[in-house]
């Protein structure tokens, strides 16, 4: 039985990652992409898991999540951040919350600025840190209500105050690498290594990046969680 795997998307360089409980063989999915759903379950059948959890670090521009695909196949339930605006979600998510699958528990971290509903997934010694946090670089902060400052924040009073061999996975790489730690982040992330708030907010200010390719069909379905159309957008 596989306790940990990192999924790629090479469309939208995702990284989606699977957590399971070896004794129960209940098993998380966090920040899955809707192309993916059949090798996700194929994956799930083969290792013999029965998925509990489909969790989001945060709202995607630039994918659809897999969350209602998984959730219809498997009875899996979803949970997001409070502070999301993802009401269709089976569960909304505050600072400290617990995800329990078999015996394992993940904590909740809320780290806004990318979005303002961002979150980390704190699981034994690693954090999934969707876009607050990526490798060498963060998410940015230019639209769906992004702020630096509350970026910085974040990452330096959240997540640079947890031990520095806490193991990084962020929501995508760009560049080939995958897991990165708390203590390499604060020597290296060129946005924030020595940099102090203002300096972070400037070069946050000044990334001039394309929208997402994605962003105009991503926002809405997501806020669907994923479904096809808006029949579900007020359900349960
Ligand atoms: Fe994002």
């Amino acid at each position: 039985m596989i306790l940990f795997h990192q999924f790629f998307d090479p469309t939208s360089s995702t990284l989606t990652y699977l957590l399971a409980d070896p004794l129960s063989g209940e098993a998380v999915i966090i920040d899955s992409v809707k192309e993916h759903l059949g090798a996700y379950l194929t994956f799930l059948q083969e290792q013999e898991l029965q998925l509990a959890w489909v969790l989001e670090t945060h709202v995607h521009a630039d994918h659809i999540t897999g969350a209602a695909g998984l959730r219809e196949m498997t009875g899996a339930r979803s949970a997001v951040s409070a502070a999301g605006g993802i009401g269709c979600a089976d569960r909304q998510l505050r600072d400290g919350d617990a995800i329990v699958f078999g015996s394992e528990v993940i904590r909740v971290i809320p780290t806004p600025g990318h979005t303002p509903g961002c979150v980390t997934y704190h699981w034994r010694d690693r954090l999934f840190t969707g876009d607050s946090l990526m490798i060498g670089g963060c998410g940015r902060t230019d639209f769906q209500g992004g702020n630096a400052g509350q970026l910085y924040d974040s990452i330096t009073q959240r997540l640079f105050t947890l031990p520095d061999e806490t193991l990084v996975y962020p929501g995508h790489d760009y560049k080939g690498a995958r897991v990165s730690c708390i203590g390499q982040e604060k020597l290296g992330n060129p946005r924030l290594a020595g940099r102090s708030r203002q300096e972070f907010i400037e070069i946050m200010a000044n990334l001039d990046l394309a929208p997402p390719r994605l962003i105009d069909e991503a926002l809405p379905a997501n806020l669907r969680c994923g479904r096809p159309d808006s029949r579900e957008v007020h359900g349960a």
